[in-house]
């Protein structure tokens, strides 16, 4: 089984995945355009890549745009593209002297050109690294994911180069965009929002959800620390009974 040991005590999140949420609200309590608050928002995300990887997190997935996120006003959606460009040039080196590889999940084919190429190269540039793996989560939407993988799937037996009968749980998350990301064990929402918003719906099966009130912009070392505390308190039991109850 995939499974972590039953009932054993809980080890540390090997993956943590955090959807950044609360960007617009930090701003708007400041009486400034939303725009600042993402800007503020991408400072909050060099602490918790830097927070991560002194904590030993062997996986970080941050959650920086959602398949359903090109609704917001074409302005809004300038203003994160042109921040992604930003942080891709401004710290791609940086991670690569931490360490740090890059994997970036998502439907790239909507994205500008120029960003697929960064990401390209970033992603090839850092393959080797072992510090940390950062996967960025962009253009990324769960459903899509799973329909693209049941496309994936049908193409091949129609080929000829798959048996029906082998498509088990494996073989389908070995054709979504994390294959070989291990599930998260610890998914963090901010901003006080309780829902998923389509992300990591097949990945998220058994893992545990914090949800923190901090607006993402505030968001700090001490969060994610505090959240693997709460993490370390839940019993994990991937359907097995309770411990000492058998
Ligand atoms: C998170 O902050 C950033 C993205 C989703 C890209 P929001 O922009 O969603 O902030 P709120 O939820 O409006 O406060
Ligand atoms: C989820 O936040 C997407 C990201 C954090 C990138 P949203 O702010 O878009 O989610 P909803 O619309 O409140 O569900
Ligand atoms: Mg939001």
């Amino acid at each position: 089984m995939r499974y972590a040991q039953e009932n054993s005590p809980a080890p540390s999140p090997v993956h943590v995945a955090i959807i950044m949420d609360g960007n617009g609200r930090w701003a708007k309590a400041r009486g400034l355009p939303r725009t600042a608050g993402h800007r503020k928002g991408v400072e909050a995300v060099r602490r918790t890549v830097e927070a991560a990887r002194e904590l030993g997190i062997a996986y970080l997935t941050i959650f920086s745009f959602s398949s359903e996120n090109w609704r917001r006003p074409q302005e809004e959606v300038s203003e994160l593209m042109g921040l992604l460009r930003l942080y891709l040039r401004s710290e791609i080196a940086e991670l690569h002297r931490a360490g740090v590889r890059l994997k970036v999940v998502g439907d790239r084919r909507k994205l500008d050109h120029d960003i697929v190429r960064m990401i390209a190269n970033a992603e090839e540039m850092t393959a080797g690294n072992t510090a940390m793996t950062l996967v960025v989560a962009l253009n990324y939407g769960s459903r899509q994911e799973i329909a693209h993988a049941a496309r994936r799937l049908v193409e091949e037996v129609l080929d000829g180069r798959l048996d029906p009968a082998a498509i088990d749980e494996e073989a389908i998350a070995a054709r979504l965009f994390t294959h070989g990301i291990p599930d998260p064990d610890l998914i963090v929402r901010t901003s006080g929002e309780k829902r998923l918003s389509n992300f990591l719906l097949w990945q998220s099966a058994y893992a545990e959800l914090v949800f923190t009130d901090t607006l993402w912009p505030d968001f700090t070392k001490r969060d994610l620390e505090a959240a693997i505390e709460e993490f370390h308190r839940r019993e994990r039991r991937f359907g097995a009974t309770t411990a000492g109850s058998r």
